[in-house]
């Protein structure tokens, strides 16, 4: 199986010993408390998750400004967005704490950490972060809105990590750790994966890209693994995505051809940056390719359609990455062909041959009470959106 990202074994930051996990949470009570914010505690979990191998923690100022500069610690290791505790509070002393979970009620402990350093980043520092890492400083874009509002004082160092947050109890049959992930593929014997990364129901341009994918790298399976933390307003709740795509995968993917899971992190809209975390933390959990086809991880016209793959080629060192992309590109509907291509492989259509598929047009036609048509969803997953919209009209 592909190696994880900067080790040769995964290193997961959750304590796996119950015992163990039992002392750190007594002791925790003892400790100064910290309320995280929503990105730090999913920082928390991805470490915990051991998705973000080979991190030991939470990142500090030198780190997080070398990796904006050039996508690598000021060791060295290659890393594309920096991975920060970042607070409001300017009256913190180094020590260990308790850190606390802003998504559960009651706020447990979701973590230990050693802060070894307190620091403060510039306003023209943070500008300068926000920029690199998202490419714009609007205001409007929802990641640098988020960022923007974490604070300015930057908590680095180790962490242990006593839980998942709220996923394993919102998502049982769905969060899957790398651990877990490397672990099941394994056990299904599969030696080439490709994984797809999501936000979305599944829609047939969804869909297809696996199938393409599959078919063309040859792959034993699919990792299907969609993103089940925070969205911008608008988007579809993780559980009605969850429902739309083991829909669409019982219907229309052969059997044990495709593993649907997914991670706890909150959606950055860094488009080509995340794109390279993506492929990161693939690689952590076991997958040899990552699909990236149009606008990853794009929000709004912020990003050009496919700078997310050129990115590949202009930032990442050869070597850098175990992982590799498939590009994938715009895919659209062909009247002509009554199926779903890569608009580059039917270079005789004239652009009123295609209809073009996007999640955000399906979005809006389920907002005004429209079924997305055949081309676009399934009608087996077209039910579940339309169920899920007309519950929101009551
Ligand atoms: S994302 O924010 O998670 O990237 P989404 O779930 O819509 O959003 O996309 C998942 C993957 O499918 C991404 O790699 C994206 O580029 C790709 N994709 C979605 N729609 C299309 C399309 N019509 N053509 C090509 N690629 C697409």
């Amino acid at each position: 199986m592909i190696q994880p990202h900067g080790s040769t074994t995964l290193n997961p930051l959750y304590v796996d010993d119950a015992a163990q996990r039992a002392r750190l949470l007594k002791e925790a009570e003892t400790l100064p408390s910290l309320l995280l914010n929503s990105a730090a505690a999913a920082n928390a979990v991805m470490l915990g998750a051991g998705y973000f191998n080979p991190l030991t923690g939470y990142q500090n100022r030198a780190d997080a400004l070398s990796i904006a500069k050039d996508l690598k610690t000021a060791a060295g290791l290659f890393w594309p967005i920096p991975i920060l505790n970042l607070s409001t509070a300017n009256n913190i002393q180094p020590g260990r704490f308790a850190l606390r979970d802003p998504n559960v009620e009651g706020h447990p402990v979701i973590a230990i950490q050693d802060v070894q350093a307190v620091e403060q980043f510039s306003d023209d520092e943070l500008r300068y972060l926000a920029q690199e890492i998202f490419g714009t400083l609007d205001a409007k874009h929802p990641g640098v809105q988020t960022f923007l509002g974490l604070g300015k004082t930057v908590l680095s160092g180790p962490i242990q990590v006593l839980n998942f947050s709220y996923f394993p109890d919102e998502f049982p049959e769905t969060f899957r750790t790398a651990v877990q992930l490397r672990e099941e593929i394994r056990q299904r014997g599969w030696k080439k994966v490709v994984a797809f990364q999501t936000r979305n129901p599944m829609h047939r341009a969804h869909e297809e890209l696996c199938r393409m994918a599959q078919e063309r790298l040859q792959a034993d399976g699919i990792v299907i693994h969609m993103l089940l933390g925070k969205l911008k307003d608008g988007d579809i709740p993780a559980p009605v995505r969850d429902d739309c795509i083991r829909t669409m995968v019982e219907h229309y993917f052969p059997k044990n051809t495709v593993l649907i899971s997914g991670y706890g992190f909150d959606m950055m809209y860094a488009g080509p940056r995340e794109a390279v975390l993506h492929a990161v933390f693939r690689q952590n959990m076991g997958a040899d390719y990552l699909i990236v086809g149009r606008d990853h991880a794009g929000v709004g016209d912020y990003y050009g359609p496919f700078d997310a793959q050129t990115i590949f080629d202009t930032r990442v060192p050869a070597g850098a990455l175990a992982i590799e992309i498939f590009r994938a590109d715009n895919t659209a509907y062909s009247k002509k062909l009554d199926r779903v291509v890569m608009m580059r492989e039917a270079p005789d259509h004239t652009p009123d041959d295609f209809i073009a598929l996007s999640g955000t047009k399906v979005r809006q036609m389920l907002g005004q009470g429209i079924a997305p048509p055949p081309e676009f969803s399934r009608p087996e997953v077209a039910k579940v959106l339309m169920d899920y919209y007309q519950s929101l009209g009551r």
